[in-house]
């Protein structure tokens, strides 16, 4: 081994110990010829020292000092030396390896090193570079001590995750990556083969088909960390690429995966963070989720429920919400509580909170694509507002219990259609959380969201999509309704929702190839396509498909929810940007037109076209 110790591992009880140390010279300082210099790798620093002082000759001490002085920013050094402790005053307790410093007796460059684009050091993250530098470099972006830990995190968690399940039998086994493209919910990514000229595999959205196959070849207990593709939008919390915790079991129930992931997250959240969340998680069906938070992964870490409040709406006067009332719409209310003093004679304008606050909520929700926002004051058990002659004292009192209503108060409605009056609804929650700071963020929440419908159905009438997949199982009681009402069926799917973030979602899947032929005729998958699509998938449920139910939990998000961070690519080594580019490596690229012929392919864009 090159070294002795790592940067981070020194301590007090070396002291006097020769010891070979092997890093990047992260920053040099020159303190009155006395030269420092911070050597860092993935485990910490070490404060190296050049003391001149020290050395017994002047020959040492002439050689390591013409050294040092050609060393700059990230440069690659092996250091050997005596650990002494630090001068009294000059330790640093933010640094486990602070008490101590290396007097350095040989040095030796492995390799120079290029002044780095943006700076490496914690102290100095405000002069990060923006994102697009940090990706371009991300090799140099990863050295920084954030960034590495975030890594080390992510391995710790998944180190736990295969421990969990090998100790429950399952089998890590897994999947191929070139597939058939089935439709999945977004975009495939396609791969031309060139071997069967004009035919394309797809890259897996996830191994959701192969998962089932496995448990009809009896592999009972199945689990991945899967590599899936999806050619969809980016956001902060998608990526195109992406890892799931993908498991699958045989012979099992909803409360069988319930129980077994709870017990997984339990694990997880106690050897990463100490402390176990509170558990048994709740649940809540998917319709309580939608009223009275405008989601299916609302975040309970704060109230402020959302009421509707149409039927008392509906005995006002008020023009605006009666013609939406009339049209099937819907009038959603939420208390944002104590906004206002609780002296009515304390005029609106005031505090934090007054009426500019108000003014640019309703900007903000008109952003959002909502008609408006109406916002009143409770004063006792009556309302104050501009539109207030329109509700009579009977429905002021009404929406004053209805909302549970107190003196200073601040009520705000939307009135929209049924859904859209949810979704913005359940927006203008989040945002008031976030202006009234009501999120604390060392509190976890986990719910269980259960009971979905089978189909969505955006409108009456409209062409049913699956509210999971086209591979999860109605409930048994509503089976019937497959061949009549479909928006009567249940699904047997299940999501499990930390903090507003959904972490992952599975079902108990459909095991009987009558019912997965029927639910893909509702989708309105015909018998020709089902056959060419998905034929390989029916006709395996045909050879004794046990009854069988899996999940998968978005990876790269529990890793991130975890360490309270925002966006999933703070936790993925290489992640790709808003264009799906990846600016380390340059990808995606033109090819040769001789990598083309030999697919077979002409591109309609390639460079010379684009000029
Ligand atoms: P689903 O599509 O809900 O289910 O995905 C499961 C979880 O994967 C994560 N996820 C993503 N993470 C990062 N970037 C993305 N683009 C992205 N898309 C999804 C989310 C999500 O909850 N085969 C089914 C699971 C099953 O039924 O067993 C599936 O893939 O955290």
């Amino acid at each position: 081994m090159m070294r002795t110790h790592t940067c981070g591992e020194i301590r007090s009880s070396d002291i006097g110990k020769e010891v070979i140390l092997a890093g990047w010279a992260r920053l040099v300082r020159d303190h009155g010829g006395i030269l420092f210099i911070d050597l860092a790798d993935r485990y910490g620093t070490s404060q190296v020292v050049f003391d001149p002082e020290c050395y017994e000759s002047k020959d040492v001490q002439g050689r390591i000092q013409t050294s040092i002085e050609t060393v700059g920013r990230e440069y690659v050094l092996k250091v050997k030396g005596v650990v002494r402790k630090r001068v009294e005053g000059t330790e640093d307790a933010r640094n486990p390896t602070g008490e101590v410093e290396v007097l350095i007796a040989e040095i030796e460059i492995l390799n120079t090193a290029e002044v780095p684009p943006f700076e490496l050091i914690d102290q100095k993250e405000t002069l990060l570079a923006n994102e697009d530098v940090r990706m371009e470099y991300r090799y140099l972006d990863l050295r920084r001590s954030k960034m590495i830990a975030n890594l080390t995190i992510r391995n710790r968690i998944a180190s736990v995750v295969r421990g969990y399940l090998w100790e429950r039998d399952f089998l890590e086994i897994e999947t191929p990556i070139l597939v058939r493209s089935t439709p999945e919910g977004a975009r495939d990514f396609l791969v031309p083969s060139r071997h069967n000229p004009g035919m394309f595999y797809a890259l897996p959205q996830s191994p959701q088909l192969y998962k089932q196959l496995l448990m009809i070849g009896s592999a009972d207990k199945y689990f991945q960390l899967a590599r899936c593709f999806r050619d969809e939008d980016a956001r902060a919390d998608r990526q195109p690429e992406f890892t799931q915790i993908d498991l699958e079991m045989s012979f099992v129930d909803e409360e069988d995966i319930i129980s077994l992931v709870e017990g997984m997250i339990v694990e997880i959240w106690r050897s990463i963070r100490g402390v176990e969340p509170k558990h048994p998680f709740r649940r809540m069906s998917y319709h309580e989720a939608m009223e009275t938070y405008g989601t299916d992964a609302p975040d309970l870490r704060y109230d402020l429920p959302i009421i509707d409040v149409t039927d008392i709406c509906r005995d006002s006067e008020y023009s605006i919400f009666q013609a939406i009332i009339k049209s099937g719409g819907k009038v959603r209310c939420i208390n944002a509580k104590q906004i206002f003093s609780t002296d009515p004679n304390v005029p609106e304008d005031q505090g934090k909170f007054g009426r500019n606050w108000i003014d640019r909520l309703i900007d903000w929700t008109k952003d959002q694509g909502a008609k408006g926002l109406t916002w009143m004051k409770v004063i006792g058990n009556k309302v104050e507002s501009n539109i207030v002659k329109y509700f009579g004292e009977k429905v002021q009192e009404r929406l004053v219990n209805a909302m549970e209503g107190e003196q200073g108060d601040l009520l705000l409605f939307v009135a929209d259609s049924p859904n859209r009056s949810s979704e913005l609804a359940g927006r203008l929650r989040e945002k008031l959380a976030q202006e009234m700071e009501l999120i604390q963020p060392d509190r976890d929440e986990f719910v269980w969201i259960v009971d979905f419908p089978l189909f969505d159905i955006p409108t009456p009438g409209s062409r049913p999509q699956a509210m999971h997949h086209p591979f999860t199982s109605p409930e048994e009681q509503t089976v019937e309704y497959l061949g009549g009402d479909v928006s009567k069926l249940r699904s047997r799917g299940y999501d499990i929702v930390l903090n507003g973030v959904e972490l992952g979602g599975g079902s108990i899947r459909i095991h009987r190839p009558e019912v997965q032929r029927k639910v893909l005729n509702i989708l309105g998958v015909s018998e020709r396509e089902a056959e060419e699509k998905f034929g390989f998938l029916l006709r395996a449920l045909k050879y004794g498909a046990p009854p069988h139910g899996g999940i998968a939990i978005g990876f790269d998000r529990l890793v991130a929810v975890l360490l309270g961070i925002d966006t999933i690519k703070e936790v993925m080594s290489f992640p790709k940007n808003k264009k799906f580019q990846s600016l380390t490596d340059g990808s995606p690229s033109y090819v040769d037109e001789k990598q083309l012929k030999e697919l077979q392919l002409l591109s309609l864009a390639s460079p010379e076209k684009e000029d």
